[in-house]
């Protein structure tokens, strides 16, 4: 199984409902490593840019005055199967389809508001990595 990397974000809902430690320590406790985050915001312009492939779903205007509305925390995660991984410790998207015990079946108030962002495969990984981060942001070497 290959070492990845992959971009969280803690959405505007979950650093409002001061879940942010909850969903790092979820990575934590997972053996996904943290090896680069930050706090920021978007603008409606970059939460435009950055779902920019659900542009024509009907849910997009909603979606990027929600992720607009507040702070968020992006991160990146480091470990086998990490794509695959950090998606199964999210959950589904609707929360009423969560599994139990997943980031978004315990905090998740609507499919919207569902706390948690994960890249969903290899090349998507590394576009949203670089909407966030610079080489330079990411921690080397220190896997233990
Ligand atoms: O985040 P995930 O990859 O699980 O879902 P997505 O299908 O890529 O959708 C991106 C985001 O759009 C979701 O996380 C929700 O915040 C939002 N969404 C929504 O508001 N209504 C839907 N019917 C589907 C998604
Ligand atoms: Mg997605």
């Amino acid at each position: 199984m290959a070492v990845e990397r992959t971009l969280s974000i803690v959405k505007p809902d979950g650093v409002r409902t001061n879940v942010i430690g909850e969903v790092f320590k979820r990575f934590e406790s997972a053996g996904l490593q943290i090896v680069a985050a930050r706090m920021t915001s978007l603008t409606k312009a970059q939460a435009q840019a950055f779902y920019a492939v659900h542009r024509e779903r009907p849910f997009f205007d909603s979606l990027t005055t929600f992720m607009s509305s507040g702070p968020i925390v992006a991160s990146v995660l480091e470990g086998e199967d990490a794509i695959n991984r950090n998606r199964e410790l999210m959950g589904a998207t609707n929360p009423a389809e969560a599994a139990p015990g997943t980031i978004r079946k315990e905090y998740a108030s609507s499919v919207e508001q569902n706390i948690v962002h994960g890249s969903d495969a290899p090349e998507t990984a590394r576009e949203e990595i670089g909407f966030f981060f610079s080489h330079a942001d990411l921690v080397q070497g220190v896997r233990t």
